[in-house]
């Protein structure tokens, strides 16, 4: 206990406009608990209100969708119907941390992308028939019912010589939007539609009463690809590191515009993209730069999770970025020789050192495999980071940074890295841990999913009580404030 007072890890932070009462932080985790169109729903309350019971320093709410379009049960922030939801969320987590957590969320733009098609209806229905098509083939005249036919009488190695990449792609991954598909206008418009987007979503999170926003510049989404070296746009945001880097600038600096130079804005994004021809550390450390000169609040880093080499999904499914080289790098698994720890802390700790030596003091966030206080208080004695990120750990045990400031690290269940969790997301399911969900199914209160199998949230911590208050008192008040979404 004594240990813990004195850590570093306990202390708070001043930095700018971020102000936390310890350097701990709940990373974002999509769960799967939204409505079907986005609202907030009393399991999303009762997840978060969760978390916030082991009084993080910050919890980030889950990649939330910043347009308004259907994106099935994902939280979403694209309209103004959005925001009694949110501000019903806002109000939980406050009272369930007795106010010591700040609650950023994260915005997030993503292009489409579509299950892996079987290879008739891709051949008859998807496929656009060109003349590229009818030149390769050899059957210049011909209508596109015919092409098609003629198409899907040809064996794999046949097909794969007619069909452009792009379209081999399609087939064997699923149609996938990339922010290079310049021949699509609305593609090409990406630059001037997203920082308005980005900007009324953030003035909306502040309407709902979060502390601050968080832009995801990470993984496989729209901003990370422009962000990616992959990016080969040519119309001044993409190409050299400068380019595309600019319309992330740009859409901190409509986001500042509209929230004020007071609020709370921050950036999650990768350290390394780790794929083959993908940004390197060294292009993240001149981002940071970038990012800290333009006023960001605070830099989280991730690595990897793209979809550049994720593995092919089956017939019917689509892919998914945490499946490949790169995803494992993002949420590695206890398999790996190296264990899920420690992988992204060198270069977010080059990145802090570029961040320090160019004049800023902008707080870093790391997040990778953290899971006890050693390795935690480690990474601020170092100078690795600023804030230490733990998500899995805290979906593991969401009492466990409370446990440690108590001197109770014996009681913390600790993460087996099993990626049960992971799996669940990669199938839509809500998400739950695989150390809880099976205990006290039958006690009084405990919300289940669908099925009755699974709890879905972490049984409450055996304490003192002078802390927790159970979550069903107040999912009650939340209740009963205006802006229930259903
Ligand atoms: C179920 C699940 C959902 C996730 N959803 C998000 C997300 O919405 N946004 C994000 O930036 N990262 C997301 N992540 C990645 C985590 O924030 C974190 O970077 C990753 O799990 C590695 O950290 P860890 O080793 O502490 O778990 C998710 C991870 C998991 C396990
Ligand atoms: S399911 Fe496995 S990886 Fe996920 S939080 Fe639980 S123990 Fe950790």
């Amino acid at each position: 206990m004594e240990e813990a007072a004195r850590s570093r890890l306990f202390s708070p932070l001043e930095a700018g406009n971020l102000s936390l009462r310890q350097r701990t932080w709940v990373p974002a985790m999509v769960p799967w608990r939204a409505t079907d169109d986005g609202f907030v729903t009393d399991e999303v309350i009762e997840w978060y209100t969760r978390f916030a019971a082991g009084r993080p320093g910050a919890i980030v709410v889950e990649a939330t969708g910043i347009r308004d379009v259907p994106s099935g049960p994902l939280l979403r922030i694209g309209h103004d119907r959005f925001v009694p939801g949110l501000r019903r969320l806002t109000a939980a987590v406050r009272e369930a941390s007795g106010g010591c957590t700040k609650l950023f969320v994260q915005l997030i733009d993503f292009l489409a992308i579509r299950r892996r098609p079987p290879r008739t209806k891709f051949l008859q229905q998807y496929l656009r028939i060109t003349d590229a098509h009818r030149r390769a083939l050899g059957v210049h005249g011909l209508v596109d019912a015919e092409v098609r036919t003629r198409l899907a009488a040809l064996d794999d190695v046949e097909l794969a010589r007619i069909l452009s990449p792009q379209e081999l792609q399609s087939l064997h991954f699923g149609y996938r939007e990339r922010v290079t598909d310049m021949e699509l206008p609305h593609i090409r418009e990406l630059p001037a539609v997203l920082p308005p987007l980005f900007a009324d979503s953030a003035l909306r999170a502040k309407a709902a009463d979060f502390d601050g926003v968080e832009l995801h510049y990470a993984h496989a989404y729209t901003m990370a690809s422009f962000l990616s070296r992959t990016n080969t746009r040519e119309d001044g945001y993409g190409g050299a590191r400068e380019q595309r880097v600019r319309l992330p600038l740009e859409v901190l600096a409509a986001v500042r515009a509209r929230v004020g130079p007071d609020y709370v804005v921050g950036c999650r994004y990768l350290a390394d993209e780790c794929i083959d021809g993908g940004s390197s550390v060294d292009e993240a450390m001149f981002f940071g730069v970038e990012f800290a000169r333009a006023t960001m609040d605070f830099i989280s880093t991730s690595r990897g999770g793209k979809f550049d080499d994720a593995k092919q999904p089956n017939v019917g499914a689509a892919a998914y970025p945490y499946t490949g080289p790169s995803g494992y790098e993002c949420m590695p698994q206890y398999i790996s020789e190296r264990g899920p720890f420690g992988r992204n802390t060198e270069p977010t700790a080059q990145i802090r050192r570029a961040i320090r030596q160019a004049g800023f003091n902008t707080p870093i966030v790391c997040t990778g495999g953290v899971h006890n206080f050693e390795m935690a208080e480690r990474l601020l004695t170092d100078e690795t980071c600023d804030i230490v990120g733990a998500a899995r750990q805290s979906l593991a045990d969401p009492d466990w940074f409370l446990k440690l400031s108590r001197g109770e690290g014996r009681a913390v269940r600790t993460c087996t890295y099993s990626n049960y969790c992971e799996a669940l997301d990669q199938k839509h399911k809500p998400v739950t841990c695989q150390l809880w969900d099976r205990e006290g199914l039958d006690a009084p209160g405990v919300a289940l999913t669908a099925d009755g199998k699974r709890r879905l949230t972490a049984p409450p911590r055996q304490a003192s009580g002078e802390d927790s208050q159970p979550p069903s008192a107040i999912l009650q008040r939340a209740a009963n404030q205006p802006g229930r979404d259903r």
